[in-house]
C-alpha cells in the first residue's frame, strides 16, 4: 500500500480520531453512581415512533444487556446516546454533568463513550499492532506515530489491550488475515485504546463460532467494573451467559427489566417474543 492510500485509510470519514477533535475538557462526574441517564426520550421517523418515552439508567461499572424483538428501537437508542440521532424530546446525560444533547458526535466520543458497530471496520492492510496504535487516545498525534518511536507508556497500553483481547500472538499479522471473531475483538481493542468509560456494543456475536462467542463473553465480562458495558444482542444463549441485569425494549420503551430469569418468565416478554 502506498502512502497516499495509507493517508486515505487513516482519514476515512467514518472514523473519528482524537487528534481531529477539540478537547472538551469535561471529566464525567460519576459521584452518584449512574453513568447514563435517558429520560422521557422520543424520536419519530416519518411519523413512526421508534423511541417512545424511553427511560433508562445505567450504573457505572455495569454490564447491561439490552434485548428486544426486531424494530424495538435498540440501535436507535444507541444512535441517540452517541449523538448520531437527535431525539424529538427528552434528555440524555453522561454522568451527572455531561449533557449529551449539547455535544456533537465526535465530542461525545471524546467525552468517553465508545461504540462498536455490528460490522468490524478494522484497517485490513495494517497489522493488529498498528491498528491499535492508530486508535490511541491522548496527546500523541497520528502523523508522528507513523514514523516515530512509541514511548514506553504507549507501548505498555498497546500490550495491555493486546492481552485483554487475547491477540498477543497475532500482533504482527495483517488485520485482514484475522478470523471474523478476531476482527471483532480487535475492534473492541481499538475502542479500548481510547479509554472509554462507557462502551456500547451492538450484536457482538453475530456470525461467530461457539468458541468465539465464549471468548467474547469472557472479554465483555472482564471489561465490566473498570468500564461500563452496554450490549445489544439477539442471541439469547449468549445473553444468558453474560447477563446480570437485562432490559427488554419493545416499541421504543422499556417493557421489563431484571435478571435473565425474571425477564424470561415475564408474560409480557414471552408474548412479545412469540409474536416475532
Ligand atoms: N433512519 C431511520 N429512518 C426511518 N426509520 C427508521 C430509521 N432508523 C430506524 N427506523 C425504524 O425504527 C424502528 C426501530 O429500529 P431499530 O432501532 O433499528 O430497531 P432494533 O435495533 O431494535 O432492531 C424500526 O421500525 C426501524 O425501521
Ligand atoms: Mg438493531
Amino acid at each position: 500500500m502506498n502512502s497516499l492510500d495509507n493517508l486515505r485509510e487513516v482519514m476515512r470519514r467514518d472514523r473519528v480520531f482524537d487528534f481531529m477533535l477539540q478537547t472538551t475538557g469535561l471529566e464525567v462526574d460519576l459521584s452518584h453512581g449512574t453513568i447514563l441517564y435517558l429520560e422521557d426520550i422520543s424520536v419519530s421517523f416519518d411519523g413512526f415512533k421508534a423511541i417512545n418515552d424511553l427511560n433508562l439508567y445505567i450504573d457505572a461499572g455495569e454490564l447491561r444487556c439490552i434485548i428486544g424483538p426486531n424494530g424495538a428501537g435498540k440501535t436507535t437508542m444507541m444512535d441517540i446516546i452517541t449523538g448520531k440521532t437527535r431525539p424529538d424530546k427528552g434528555s440524555a446525560f453522561f454522568g451527572q454533568n455531561i449533557n449529551l444533547m449539547q455535544l456533537s458526535e465526535p465530542e461525545i466520543a471524546q467525552a468517553g463513550i465508545g461504540r462498536k458497530f455490528q460490522k468490524p471496520t478494522v484497517f485490513e492492510s495494517h497489522t493488529v499492532f498498528e491498528n491499535l496504535e492508530l486508535s490511541m487516545a491522548g496527546d500523541k498525534r497520528i502523523w508522528p506515530t507513523l514514523t516515530a518511536q512509541l514511548n514506553g507508556i504507549q507501548r505498555d497500553k498497546i500490550d495491555e489491550v493486546l492481552e485483554i483481547i487475547a491477540l498477543q500472538e497475532q500482533r504482527n499479522l495483517y488485520a485482514g488475515a484475522l478470523s471474523h471473531g478476531q476482527k471483532q475483538w480487535l475492534e473492541i481493542g481499538m475502542l479500548l485504546m481510547q479509554s472509554p468509560k462507557l462502551l456500547l456494543v451492538d450484536e457482538p456475536v453475530a456470525g461467530m463460532t461457539h468458541q468465539e462467542m465464549d471468548r467474547t463473553a469472557e472479554l465483555l465480562t472482564s471489561l465490566a467494573g473498570t468500564h461500563t458495558v452496554v450490549v445489544v444482542e439477539h442471541d439469547m444463549d449468549f445473553v444468558r451467559s453474560i447477563a446480570r441485569k437485562v432490559t427488554v425494549l419493545h416499541q421504543g420503551s422499556v417493557l421489563a427489566e431484571g435478571s435473565m430469569d425474571e425477564v424470561q418468565a415475564d408474560p409480557r416478554v414471552i408474548e412479545v417474543y412469540l409474536g416475532e
